[in-house]
């Protein structure tokens, strides 16, 4: 089993770089299955319903979100609606959307995916993490061999803990949201592959997927200024990871850092 899993996809150019690079990498390196973190889709923050209908359109088979998951209204009626998108696991009980999302990947197997915001530096109040993944992996079908984590937290050493609390249990602990990739990525000891942060897919020539100037006069000038979505060197990050069908086993994790080969064409916000 072969999966692609993307980091926070941000804006316009993100999402282009996933329509030049995903069906391409589906093909050339035998993907069985694509999971990307879609919270930044809508110019930025958010996720709106015709989005995920590109990003499924482009290959992509399950979205994982994180504290932007509300930012958009819209997306309230997708949550409820299709089982390719979950929330994070960790809010509260009555929070809309699903905790875990099973999907059959191409080669007929199935695969779950969950996702658990960080609780350090966050600006949403969640639940213990490392709970919360307790009792979703316990309501799993012990048929799912193939579970991925997408930890989206701000600090390193939530996602490292995590790591090593499900190393075994689960085939990949991937972290999102600082939009920063890590060169960390590794096997651990009991077969879960991972990774700190898979990196933004979207604008580099900017300050995390923004504006790089009006980023840079708000914080030299103390006032702000409107943080638009970059536009320049779009990139695909995130990694390719390999998995033992028997065993749920991770067998080798590569991180990916790949060019859009196309400009984005010029166009509106979202
Ligand atoms: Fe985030
Ligand atoms: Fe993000």
């Amino acid at each position: 089993m072969r999966l692609l899993i993307i980091g926070d996809i941000v804006g316009r150019p993100g999402k282009h770089a996933c329509s030049q690079i995903v069906p391409r990498l589906v093909g050339e390196r035998g993907i069985d299955c694509v999971i990307a973190n879609a919270e930044n889709a809508a110019a930025g923050s958010g996720l709106t319903p015709q989005m995920f209908s590109k990003l499924r359109h482009y290959g992509i088979d399950v979205c994982t979100m994180g504290d932007h998951i509300y930012r958009r209204r819209e997306v309230l009626p997708l949550l409820t609606s299709s089982d390719r998108i979950v929330r994070p696991a960790n809010l509260p009980p009555e929070a809309t959307g699903l905790e875990v999302a099973v999907v059959t990947a191409r080669n007929g197997l199935p695969v779950a995916v969950l996702s658990l915001l960080g609780r350090t530096f966050m600006n949403v109040r969640a639940d213990c993490p490392f709970h919360a993944a307790d009792r979703v992996l316990g309501q799993l079908d012990h048929g799912v061999r193939t579970i991925v984590v997408d930890m989206h937290a701000e600090v390193t050493s939530e996602k490292v803990a995590l790591g090593w609390y499900l190393d075994g249990r689960v085939s990949a602990v991937v972290g999102t949201h600082t939009h920063v990739q890590t060169a960390d990525e590794r096997v651990l000891p009991r077969g879960t592959a991972y990774i700190t942060d898979l990196g933004m897919t979207g604008p580099y020539d900017s300050v995390l997927g923004r504006d790089k100037d009006a980023v840079v006069k708000s914080l030299v000038t103390g006032v702000p200024h409107p943080y638009n979505v970059a536009t320049d060197d779009a990139r695909l990050c995130g990694a390719i990871i390999e998995i033992d069908e028997q065993t749920g086993q991770a067998r080798r994790i590569e991180r990916i850092n790949i060019p859009d080969p196309q400009p984005v064409p010029p166009g509106g916000e979202e």
